[in-house]
């Protein structure tokens, strides 16, 4: 999804993308996208949980650019699928780590640099399963309730700065994610299959449209919204 986000942001004509993963090699495979879509992109190798890493990366884009006008926090992981009482701790602790605190220490550097240029706008990557319960993920279930709540919380507390905070929760999309979650358990992949509306899969480049609408200013008027992207799937 960070791949086609980077792609559309470019071809909307995003001054600078800077894109940060643990992948080196996808990250540099999105450069390359960026480039052919006529974009400028600088791949950042860093873990979104260090704040070190992340207040540092803020501080880089405002020596070389002067400003941060948007960012989207999407990195996560997901995991086997594990009944509640079964999910062992290092497993929570990692889940809440990656998709959940990541969210909160990139949103603080983000914010602080956009309070003091009085504008930015935010939108995190959560979840259906930031809305209803997913069966055998409950530690990624609370960590995208959380993101929500994060997302709430800045868009109360900065709304006065200038500085929307809005949240996307995709359903199902066809990305390695969910690929391999699928490979781990077909059973649960067929499942799921079935309760998407029209049986299919999101694509990510559905998802990069409605971030790329929050990030601009088109959305002017948008702050706190969690906007679902599913085909349909939360509301049958
Ligand atoms: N695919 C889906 O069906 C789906 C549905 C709802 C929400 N989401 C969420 O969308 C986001 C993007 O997922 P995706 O499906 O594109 O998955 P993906 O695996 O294709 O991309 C996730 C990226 O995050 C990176 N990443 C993971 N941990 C990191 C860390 N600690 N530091 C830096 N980078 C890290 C990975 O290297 C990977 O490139 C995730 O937050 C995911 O939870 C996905």
């Amino acid at each position: 999804m960070g791949r086609a986000g980077a792609v559309l942001m470019a071809r909307e004509h995003a001054a600078h993308l800077y894109l940060i993963d643990l992948d080196e090699e996808g990250g540099a495979g999105t450069v390359d996208l960026v480039r052919e879509a006529g974009g400028n992109a600088t791949f950042v190798h860093a873990d979104v949980c260090d704040d070190d890493a992340i207040a540092s990366i803020v501080r880089r884009i405002v020596d070389e650019h002067g400003r941060l006008d948007c960012a989207w926090n999407n990195a996560g992981i997901t995991d086997v699928g594990r009944p509640f009482a079964e999910l062992d701790r290092a497993s929570w602790d990692r889940m809440i780590a990656v998709n959940l605190t990541s969210v909160f220490v990139c949103m603080k550097y983000e914010l602080q640099q956009m309070v003091v240029q009085g504008f930015g706008s935010i939108v995190n990557t959560a979840s259906a399963s930031g809305l209803v319960a997913t069966p055998g993920l409950v530690h990624y279930t609370a960590a995208k309730h959380g993101v929500l709540g994060l997302t709430k919380q800045g868009a109360l507390e900065y709304n006065s700065k200038g500085i929307r905070v809005n949240a996307v929760c995709p359903g199902m999309v066809d990305t390695p994610l969910t690929q391999g979650l699928f490979d781990t358990n077909p059973r649960l992949a067929a499942s799921i299959q079935r309760l998407m509306p029209g049986g299919r899969l999101g694509q990510p480049e559905q998802v990069a449209e409605a971030v790329a609408w929050l990030s601009s200013d088109h959305a002017s008027w948008v702050s706190g919204l969690s906007m679902v992207i599913d085909g349909g799937y939360v509301n049958r």
